[in-house]
C-alpha cells in the first residue's frame, strides 16, 4: 500500500474571499492501492471516520474516478483506507481535503499524467471555488481564482516563519451551503475598495513578513459581517483575543472556526471562558503553516 497525506486548509484569511487559503500541519491519510478489475471499489476507515460514507458515494472516490472521466478511460479498481483528522464542516477544508486526496490518488495510479492546473480544475467540478483545494494540493498560502474559461489560475508563497496561527474549533458543524446563503449577492462599491485594499496588504505582508500589516489586511466587509451571527460568541473573542495579544481574529473558510494570527506563539486556551457563556466547547489549538501540500508519505 502507498499512502497520500493531505494538509487541513484555511480559506479566505480575512478579505480573500473565495481567492486565498493556507495549508496547516493537521492531515487525512488515504492508504491506497490498485486492483486488476475495472469499476472495482473497497473503501475501509479508520480513526475519527464513523459518518464517512463508504459507498462509490464517497467524495474521495467520486473525485477519483473523475480523474478517469476527464482522461476517458475506464476507472481502475482501487482499494482506499481513510484516517481522517480534519473535523467534518468546521471550515478547515475536509471536502477539499477529500476531494484532493482523490484526484492525487487517482494520478498516481496513473503514472502523474495530470498536471497540478488540471488536478485543481477536476477537484473544481465538485468544490466550485479553488481557495481550499489549491493549498490542500500546493501547501503554503496560495492566491487562486477563476480565468475567463472558468479554469483554476494559481500563485504559491511560502508562509512568513513568525506567522502563528491558533484556532477555535468549536463542537458544532456549520455548512458552507447555510455560511453562503446569508452571504449578499451585490456590494457597495465602499466595501469593494475596503476589501481590494486589505487584500493587497495581506498577500504583501504574506511576501515581506511584516505580521503588523496583519491586523488591518485581515479585516473584511464581504463575508465576515453576514456570517458573525452563525459563531456563537465571535463578537467577544475577537476583542478578547486581541487583548492576549492576536494581531487579527477571523472567520476560518465558512466557519465555524475561529482563525487567531499572532506573531510568534501566544497563548489563547483562555478564550474556554468566553466560549462557555455561550455553551460552546471547542478545541483551541496551535496549527502550523506548511509548505507542502498533498503527498505520498
Ligand atoms: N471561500 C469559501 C467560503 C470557503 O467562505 O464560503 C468555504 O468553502
Amino acid at each position: 500500500m502507498k499512502r497520500m497525506r493531505i494538509p487541513a486548509t484555511t480559506a479566505n484569511m480575512g478579505p480573500g474571499f473565495d481567492c486565498i487559503g493556507m495549508a496547516f500541519d493537521m492531515y487525512n491519510y488515504i492508504d491506497f492501492e490498485p486492483v486488476d478489475a475495472e469499476d472495482y471499489c473497497e473503501l475501509t476507515s479508520g480513526g475519527d471516520a464513523g459518518h464517512i460514507d463508504l459507498s462509490k458515494d464517497n467524495l474521495i472516490y467520486q473525485a477519483y474516478a473523475a480523474v478517469f472521466a476527464y482522461l476517458k478511460k475506464p476507472v481502475m479498481g482501487i482499494k482506499m483506507h481513510f484516517e481522517n483528522n480534519v473535523p467534518y464542516s468546521r471550515g478547515l477544508g475536509s471536502s477539499s481535503a477529500a476531494l484532493i486526496g482523490g484526484v492525487k490518488v487517482a494520478n498516481e495510479v496513473l503514472g502523474n499524467p495530470l498536471s497540478d492546473t488540471e488536478l485543481l480544475n477536476v477537484a473544481l467540478q465538485f468544490e466550485g471555488h479553488p481557495d481550499n483545494i489549491a493549498p490542500a494540493l500546493l501547501g503554503g498560502v496560495v492566491i487562486s481564482g477563476l480565468d475567463e474559461n472558468g479554469d483554476v489560475f494559481y500563485s504559491k508563497i511560502t508562509p512568513p516563519a513568525n506567522l502563528y496561527c491558533t484556532v477555535i474549533i468549536p463542537d458544532y458543524p456549520l455548512a458552507t451551503k447555510k455560511a453562503r446563503e446569508v452571504l449578499p449577492q451585490q456590494f457597495s462599491m465602499k466595501d469593494a475598495v475596503y476589501n481590494v485594499g486589505r487584500m493587497a496588504m495581506l498577500i504583501d505582508a504574506m511576501h515581506t513578513g511584516n505580521l503588523e500589516q496583519l491586523s488591518l489586511a485581515m479585516n473584511d466587509k464581504l463575508h465576515q459581517p453576514y456570517r458573525m451571527s452563525l459563531i456563537k460568541g465571535m463578537d467577544e473573542i475577537i476583542p478578547a483575543a486581541k487583548a492576549l495579544g492576536a494581531l487579527n481574529v477571523t472567520i476560518s473558510g465558512a466557519g465555524p472556526t475561529i482563525l487567531i494570527v499572532s506573531d510568534g506563539e501566544k497563548d489563547f486556551t483562555s478564550l474556554q471562558e468566553i466560549l462557555a457563556k455561550y455553551d460552546v466547547t471547542a478545541k483551541i489549538t496551535a496549527l502550523h503553516p506548511v509548505n507542502e501540500g498533498a503527498a505520498l508519505v
